[in-house]
């Protein structure tokens, strides 16, 4: 992960576009797929290095999967009691959905298992997962008594559970439903905030059962995952953001994406965005596998500051590092709160998207829970660095859209993690 990928300013950016596949439902696809019984093939995959670290996870569980085209993957599932113990490391590479999702699922398979990441997975905290799948009566060790990689689990009978969880997380929520569906009893989860809720759509398409309210879920145990057969992944709206931000920043931008994800639990960047005077439409074309799906047409706007907190944040948590420089071209302060999670991504993104947009002269204040922004600010050339995370390495890459004299980004490489084909996407657009 050692390229750079420089960006000049753009005098406009016309045309349309697709996204890649949508992240956090690929791997959802591949890992229901895989304890699913019958074959699911699965379009418009995500063959990113994320998702990718799932599928080689899996193969190394006995599971065959096939990958007749980059982005269209067949799994032939073997049931929950078909997952064989690896003959090595997990190694989920610096992806945070596959350690804490594939847990849920290790914690109720009678194996060992030996689960690594890279370093920045290696910071990140397991606890939140680690100690409830203990209470359901899970084995796990690793570091700092369980808190961090390398996790060493031996899966076993489990228990259900009721967990209040501190944190608004999908992961939270979705490996704990994983592990209550092989439990004895009703496993129920409450959250502060409603986090993403694609496990809840797309569990039922593989025959599960479950109850949801505003900020609960709860599913029964003993239920057998049965493949639907098909599941279509729409655009990642995430990867969708930094071009719609381009769009908005740029003057005399007009530009669509097509196929676009547009599930409300994902849509808070689009309603931030629109608070901030963001010409943005959106027209909703259908569903896919549960999922709305549809076109984004954005045209350049002038901006102003917003306040972005509360529920809002689950809905465009990783989002902010875009959000942050669309809002240094905002009149005005835009204040983030609510948003300590930020600090346990793939990097701390409150430090590191201050440090990288300082260096772009932007005018940011960390705060213990998000960032406050003054605008409208010139931004000006710089060397910016993604520090290994891909969302700051795109979102640097978009300022150098705007910054006179360009950015180039080290690291560039992590930006495989979700986004492949970025650079070559920005240029169609940038070329109209
Ligand atoms: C994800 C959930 C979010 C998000 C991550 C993907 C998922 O994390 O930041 O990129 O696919 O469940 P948390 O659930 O930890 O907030």
């Amino acid at each position: 992960m050692v390229e750079t990928l420089t960006i000049q300013p753009a005098a406009s950016l016309q045309g349309e576009v697709t996204v890649p596949g949508d992240k956090s439902i690929s791997h959802r696809a591949v890992m229901f797929g895989a304890v699913a019984q019958g074959t699911t093939r699965v379009t418009g995959f995500l063959p990113g290095a994320d998702c990718l670290s799932t599928i080689d996870c899996f193969r190394r569980m006995g599971v065959a999967i096939e990958r007749e085209e980059e982005t269209v993957v067949t799994i032939h599932g073997r049931g929950w009691n078909g997952l064989t113990e690896p003959d090595s490391f997990l190694d989920v590479g610096n992806s945070g959905t596959t350690i804490r999702l594939m847990l849920g699922i290790l914690a109720g398979s009678p194996f060992y298992s030996a689960v690594i990441g890279d370093e920045s997975i290696a910071r990140r905290p397991m606890d939140r997962v680690v100690e409830p799948l203990r209470r359901m009566g899970a084995q796990i060790e690793g570091r700092k008594g369980g808190s961090f990689t390398p996790l060493g689990v031996r899966g076993g009978n489990l228990s259900s559970i009721e967990h209040v969880s501190r944190v608004a997380s999908a992961q939270v929520k979705s490996c704990l439903l994983l592990a209550g569906l092989r439990a004895d009893g009703i496993t129920r989860i409450q959250e502060p905030y409603r986090s993403r809720d694609h496990t809840e759509r797309m569990l039922p398409a593989f025959g599960i059962e479950l109850q949801q309210s505003e900020n609960e879920v709860s599913l029964s145990g003993d239920q057998q995952l049965s493949s639907p057969g098909e599941v279509r992944v729409p655009g990642d709206i995430s990867s969708a953001a930094f071009l719609i931000a381009a769009a908005l920043i740029v003057p005399n931008s007009h530009i669509t994406i097509r196929n676009v994800g547009l599930n409300p639990t994902r849509t808070g960047i689009l309603d931030s965005f629109r608070e901030m005077g963001g010409a943005i439409e959106i027209v909703e074309t259908g569903e896919w596998s549960g999922e709305a799906v549809g076109d984004i047409t954005v045209t350049s706007s002038a901006l102003k500051g917003v306040e972005v907190k509360g529920d809002r944040i689950p809905r465009l948590i990783d989002e902010i590092p875009i959000l942050a420089v669309v809002a240094t071209q905002a009149n005005g302060r835009t204040v983030i709160r609510d948003a300590a999670e930020l600090k346990v991504k793939e990097t701390n993104r409150i430090a590191v998207t201050a440090q990288e947009m300082r260096r772009l002269g932007a005018v940011v204040e960390e705060t213990a829970d998000g960032l406050v922004i003054e605008g409208r600010t010139p931004l000006k050339g710089s060397h910016c660095n993604s520090h290994g995370d891909h969302r700051i390495g795109m979102a640097t890459a978009i300022a150098g859209l705007i910054a006179d004299g360009g950015v180039t980004v080290g690291r560039a490489g992590a930006i495989d993690i979700s986004f492949p084909g970025f650079e070559h996407t920005l240029h169609r657009l940038t070329n109209g």
